[in-house]
């Protein structure tokens, strides 16, 4: 697990950048927390400066969206989806299991 952020740090239909293995964002919508790979599979565009509707982010490169609770894209140009990682609230902190080894939450 990695420490994100706060909860207070990521108000509602914001998302923010962490470095991990690879960047991730992380997103709230509507008190549920989101974590995918942050570059778009489509090119190289940061997803969290991306646009929040709903369950989905809209790149901010070439408006392909994506499902945050499954990385499946849902419009072209993106054909791939961004991996999707478990996101752990505890204690008023955001955690995002990646699967990798990077500290202990
Ligand atoms: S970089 Fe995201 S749609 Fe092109």
């Amino acid at each position: 697990m990695i420490r994100a952020c706060d909860v207070a740090d990521l108000p509602d239909g914001e998302a923010i950048r962490i470095l991990a293995h690879v960047p991730i964002a992380v997103f709230h919508v509507d008190g549920a927390y989101y974590a995918v790979d942050d570059t778009c599979t489509h090119q190289d565009a940061s997803l969290a400066d991306g646009w929040v509707e709903g369950c989905t982010v809209e790149c901010p490169l070439h408006a392909a969206s994506f499902d945050l609770r499954t990385g499946v894209p849902l419009c072209l140009p993106a054909k791939t989806a961004v991996r999707t990682y478990p996101v752990v609230v505890s204690g008023g902190v955001i955690y995002v299991d990646t699967g990798v080894s990077e500290g202990v939450a």
